[in-house]
């Protein structure tokens, strides 16, 4: 356990009055135990080892022994929050699910079959934005669509309302480069959720948009989720997004990511702008920011 070297970094998280995770060094105890169920999950993460190699033979270990299930609870999307410091390994840990990576180690399974490439049943959305620069806003959105086949008059209804529910429905006709950063960020996420896949997978989606838009992005996100019935896994370190939007909240170790804890988040009767600062809200907030600075013995 000598390989926690993730350096300090500044304090950029999120939305003003949130707090960025930064964990101190050291060795970090975990309460979480990963106890597979006998019925298939819709996603299986097994004993996932990451290194990366670089071309001198260097390994950097980014991913540590990570194992969870998420199961298809029917009706409704569920969210789940990967919340840990920067560098860690949340990035890796995505990139790997939508299969553009492969582990080192341990499998990974959607609904009992291994992940072996980019596939349809997975969408994600990149932490840097990733429109094509030659397509317009519209065009964009519907790339995925025509790929597949769906009809104009259908790829044009589904752009339309993905265009409106992202707040771009002016700017359809446009290129990415007339966008702002955040503008481009919502053209990525809207092209994303308009494929509606099974596992939506979002890293840091939301961190180059300005408050407001934020928070009507976390109510978008949360309203998909609901109606759609899609599994979304959602990395953050703002510790205020990830109790707003999750069901459960795996907190990670600094590098090479390991699960520390598992949270399960109370089901809030109204998600509002109001609830941020409800007490009820701001308690779950302190228990991760308390399990996320624990004193390095103070869980075993
Ligand atoms: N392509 C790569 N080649 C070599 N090392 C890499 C590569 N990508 C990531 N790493 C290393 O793996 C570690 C984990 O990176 P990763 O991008 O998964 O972190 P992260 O938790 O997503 O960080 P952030 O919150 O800053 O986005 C980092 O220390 C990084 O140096
Ligand atoms: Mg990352």
């Amino acid at each position: 356990m000598s390989d926690h070297e993730a350096p300090e970094v500044p304090n950029t998280g999120g939305e003003p009055g949130t707090v960025a995770v930064t964990v101190p060094r050291g060795h970090q105890a975990a309460t979480y135990r990963h106890e597979p169920g006998a019925e298939t999950p819709k996603l299986r993460v097994s004993k996932v080892f990451i290194s990366y190699l670089d071309r001198a033979g260097r390994a950097t270990e980014a991913v540590r022994d990570v194992s969870f299930d998420i199961l298809d609870k029917p009706g409704i999307g569920e969210i789940v929050v990967f919340l840990g410091p920067s560098g860690c390994g949340k990035s890796t840990i995505l990139k790997a699910i939508a299969g553009l990576l492969t582990p080192t180690q341990g499998e990974i399974l959607v609904e009992g079959k291994p992940v072996e490439d980019v596939g349809r049943d997975r969408g994600m959305v990149f932490q840097a934005y990733t429109s094509f620069g030659w397509l317009t806003v519209r065009e964009n959105l519907e790339y995925g669509l025509r790929l597949q086949g769906v009809p104009k008059a259908e790829r044009r209804e589904r752009s339309e309302k993905y265009l409106h529910s992202v707040g771009l429905a002016d700017f359809a006709d446009r290129y990415p480069k007339d966008l702002s950063g955040g503008m481009k960020q919502r053209v990525a996420i809207a092209r994303t959720l308009i494929n509606r896949p099974k596992i939506l997978l979002m890293d840091e989606p939301f961190g180059a948009l300005d408050p407001q838009t934020r928070w009507g992005m976390q109510s978008l996100l949360l309203e998909v989720s609901r109606s759609e019935d899609n599994t979304n896994l959602f990395v953050t370190h703002d510790v205020s997004e990830a109790v707003y939007l999750a069901d459960t909240v795996y907190v990670l170790s600094s590098r090479p990511a390991r699960i520390l804890h598992k949270v399960d988040i109370p089901a809030f009767p109204v998600h509002d702008v109001a609830l941020k600062s409800a007490p009820e809200f701001r308690a779950v907030e302190k228990q991760l920011l308390d399990l996320l600075y624990a004193p390095a013995d103070a869980h075993s």
